[in-house]
């Protein structure tokens, strides 16, 4: 696998739909990866960005909310607690917020890039953060907690968005940002 070659996959590359394996070793490629994983995330002004978004189908994640960065394989969510509502944007479908009901707090467990084992405690943004990203990890997408009526708004947009992931051109300027969270 070319690390150079990564790019942010688009809503319509069936790379976003599969689970990822778990990582039974880490490497040095792992550690590049999740190097170029964060710059594509920093590039897009975005705050998290999973494997699967880069067609790595292995399970990883990079995650910054402003407050330092993550690089995480292996996480899953061992605790989850209280409930709230925010819009959400995902590198992975431009242009598309979504308001999506999630888990105030999260207790994960993953390794680091050092395969050392981490247990990290996560509210309120960087909860949801983790919590999307981990979806990713299990091919789920910000649509698929749409309301019908969200479908309805969005349907134009994806399909737009489907025809672009096949032309494989898709320039970053499309990120909208959310009104209270950016892209992940
Ligand atoms: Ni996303």
């Amino acid at each position: 696998m070319e690390k150079t070659a990564l790019k942010i996959r688009v809503f319509g590359d069936p790379v976003l739909r599969r689970k990822t394996k778990p990582v039974k070793e880490v490497t040095p490629l792992h550690r590049d990866i999740l190097s170029e994983m964060s710059r594509l995330m920093y590039a897009g002004f975005g705050i998290g960005l999973a494997a699967s978004q880069v067609g790595v189908n292995e399970s990883m994640i990079v995650v910054d909310i402003g407050t330092g960065l993550y690089k995480l394989i292996n996480p899953r969510i061992v605790k989850k607690e209280g409930r709230q509502a925010l819009e959400e944007g995902c590198l992975s479908v431009p242009g598309v917020c979504l308001k999506i009901k999630r888990a105030r707090r999260v207790v994960l467990k993953a390794e680091g890039e050092d395969s050392r084992p981490l247990t990290i405690e996560a509210e309120d943004l960087l909860a949801r953060v983790f919590q999307h990203e981990i979806d990713h990890l299990y091919g789920r997408l910000i649509v698929d907690y749409a309301s019908l009526l969200d479908k309805l708004k969005i349907k134009k947009k994806l399909k737009d968005l489907k025809k672009k992931s096949e032309d494989e051109r898709l320039p970053v300027s499309e990120t909208k940002f959310c009104k209270l969270s950016r892209p992940m």
